[in-house]
């Protein structure tokens, strides 16, 4: 049900926090340890390479994922839309171990790869919000998600608990290889719950933003480079299913091979700038863009911030920082749509569950 909310989405979006709070829950220990189960912990430490394989938004939780498993973990990783896998098939690694992501846990285009890898014996790890879903009975191993139905067709929750799931695995596996990342990741996951409560608090700000920027447009870009870039591309799926604009993602160097020249006078540049390294790149791009006549509207983060800002996200651990940029881009794309008369959560031609390949 609804409730008080006007749609599933806003719902959905505004359940952020508490199924952070979950997830921390479900994923620790008496002792505060993060804690998963010891099979999965174990083919993890098996594998010598992780391939990812998701659709749509859970492909794009995958991006971030593989950065954890990467970056802590150490463990090359590799993320594959599903519907390209069999076509695309990489050369395997020895000792592969397969990571479907899937809220529904139904997808077809997922499960065709899941049917493909079983045959040949692999092992296969689901993770998913739907606990005796088809990919979750036919893998090896579950990890759930805790989000709750998600009901909207555009899925919100679901990414950032998959983002948070993920973390938590690449942190086990670090820890179970004696790496040390330097993350107390559960305080960490603490801090984003409290951040994203501040940006679902600032909905009026999110929804001036949506209506500075995006009332007119036919079109609009998103940018953003390294973390910032994997959540541009789901801050543009978010946008675009529901309100029908057109909106891309682009890694801000990318801009000049190209994209650049579809900016006119008055094209909306949403531009994310949360991570340090990059930070003078990407206000580099949004100068670049600006100078042909975009509109640009940055997002920094707490730390990165400058005067020319539109908004400027709570500060939190520079990787967990897709958690909360995307929340206003959830909240700004449901905004849009609302202005358009769009019907939020149920956009035209989408099905929740795609059951077909
Ligand atoms: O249930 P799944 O996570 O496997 O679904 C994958 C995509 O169909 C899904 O994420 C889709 O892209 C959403 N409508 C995006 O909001």
């Amino acid at each position: 049900e609804k409730g008080t909310y006007a749609h599933f989405m806003l719902k959905e979006i505004n359940e952020q926090p508490a199924v952070m709070r979950k997830i921390i829950q479900n994923y620790q220990d008496d002792e505060g340890q993060l804690k998963i189960d010891r099979n999965i912990s174990e083919a993890v430490k098996e594998a010598d390479r992780v391939y990812i394989i998701a659709c749509g938004t859970s492909y794009h939780a995958g991006l971030v994922g593989k950065e954890y498993l990467e970056k802590w973990a150490q463990i090359p990783t590799e993320v594959h839309v599903a519907s390209e896998f069999s076509y695309n098939m990489p050369l395997l690694s020895e000792k592969p171990l397969f990571i479907f992501i899937s809220q529904s846990g139904e997808t077809a285009d997922s499960r065709a790869v899941l049917v493909n890898i079983k045959e040949k014996g692999y092992k296969s790890l689901t993770i998913t919000n739907v606990q005796g879903s088809t990919l979750s009975r036919e893998a090896n191993f579950t990890m759930l998600l805790h989000a709750g139905p998600e009901i909207a067709v555009a899925s919100t929750k679901a990414y950032t608990a998959q983002i948070a799931v993920l973390s938590i695995l690449a942190q086990v596996a670090a820890r179970d290889n004696n790496i040390d990342t330097n993350v107390d990741l559960m305080p960490e996951l603490a801090k984003v719950t409290t951040a994203m409560s501040a940006i679902i608090d600032d909905a009026d700000r999110m929804e001036e933003i949506a209506r500075e920027y995006l009332s007119e447009t036919r079109n609009a870009f998103f940018i953003g480079r390294s973390m910032d870039y994997h959540v541009s591309l789901e801050g543009s799926l978010k946008l675009k299913e529901i309100s029908y604009i057109q909106a891309e993602g682009f890694a801000g160097g990318e801009l000049k091979h190209g994209t650049i020249a579809l900016i006119e006078e008055g094209t909306p540049v949403l531009a994310l700038a949360t991570q340090e390294n990059v930070n003078l790149s990407i206000r580099g791009n949004v100068q670049e863009v600006e100078a042909r006549g975009a509109k640009a509207c940055i997002i920094s983060s707490e730390g990165l911030e400058k005067e020319e800002d539109t908004y400027v996200l709570p500060h939190v651990h520079e990787l967990l920082t897709p958690l909360v940029s995307v929340v206003a881009y959830q909240l700004i794309s449901y905004y849009a749509a609302l202005h358009r008369d769009c019907d939020v959560d149920k956009p035209r031609n989408l099905a929740k569950s795609v059951t077909v390949e």
